[in-house]
């Protein structure tokens, strides 16, 4: 029996989140950092990261933003390389970044189907690999993805992303084998409807497409959820920082759920 508690802090570990300027991301961002982590900011457009820069910096981390893309392997290779320059090493990577949207099989147009593959998986792979490089061996190293429930079951209409958010998991679970030795682990969390534009949009988008008010669709939603309302980005966020702990050291390769209940496989 090990008595050294807390095993929640995560002071003097550097964290990495994808897709942090709002949402998830952006829960994530500043839970890791209330825990002790510093921050590197992978940011799609690099101007948006100021207000979060300065919430870190205001419980006494430090964050440093990066423009990176995680469809463009040019920035991603440049934000790692700036990340290890500025604090030395990179421990802790959530994989966060991803986009949604209906993809109907019968769409004229496939730029949907390539878009959220090449986010939701390109640069899940893309991102990964190159923190990999940098990332000790040894030393407690942690992947984390942010799947989706839509991992565990389909959706009409969601195929690509359906696709995507499955995927996501089979990644998880090969590569936690693959760097066992290394002393990483990696994890994927699948979280149910959460409170952010992403859900707006899905939303809206969804009750266009079935001609019902986007009220009305999001009250089925809420209701096929067993604790009746939507998850706050910040359940998720507390659940990251737990699987970055030293705690969940013996957790990798799993596809763990926040979903209130909505599916329990
Ligand atoms: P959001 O749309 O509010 O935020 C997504 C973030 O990802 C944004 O900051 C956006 O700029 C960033 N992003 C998108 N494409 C990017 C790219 N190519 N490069 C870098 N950053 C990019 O979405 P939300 O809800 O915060 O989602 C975060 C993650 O959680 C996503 O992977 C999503 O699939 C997943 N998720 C969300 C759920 C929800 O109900 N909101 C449910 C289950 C999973």
């Amino acid at each position: 029996m090990n008595n050294n508690f807390p095993r929640f802090d995560l002071q003097g570990q550097i964290a990495l989140v994808t897709g942090a300027a709002r949402g998830i991301g952006n829960a994530c961002a500043l839970a890791l950092s209330h825990a002790g982590a510093d921050i590197a900011l992978g940011l799609r457009d690099v101007n948006t990261g100021g207000e979060l820069v300065s919430k870190i910096e205001a419980m006494g981390r430090r964050a440093l933003p990066l423009q990176m893309d995680v469809t463009r392997l040019d920035e991603i290779k440049n934000a790692i390389d700036a990340t290890v320059s500025h604090f030395g090493r990179l421990d802790i990577l959530v994989n966060n970044a991803g986009i949604s949207g209906l993809s109907l099989i019968d769409d004229i147009d496939d730029s949907k189907w390539y878009d959220i593959i090449n986010t939701n998986l390109n640069g899940l792979y893309l991102v990964t690999k190159s923190v990999l490089k940098h990332m000790p061996d040894q030393a407690g190293g942690r992947i984390i993805n942010i799947s989706s429930v839509l991992g565990k079951f389909g959706v009409p209409g969601y195929a690509a992303y359906c696709t995507t958010k499955h995927g996501m998991i089979g990644f998880t679970r090969a590569l936690a084998l693959e760097v066992a030795s290394r002393g990483i682990t990696v994890n994927t969390i699948c979280p149910g409807w959460v409170d952010t534009e992403m859900a707006s949009l899905g939303i809206n988008e969804t009750a266009a497409h079935l001609g019902i008010m986007p009220e009305q669709f999001k009250a089925q939603a809420v209701d096929a959820v067993p604790i009746k309302r939507f998850l706050e980005a910040d359940e998720i966020a507390e659940f990251v920082c737990y699987i970055a702990s030293d705690a969940a050291r013996g957790i990798t390769g799993q596809a763990m759920n926040i979903c209130g209940g909505q599916t329990m496989v």
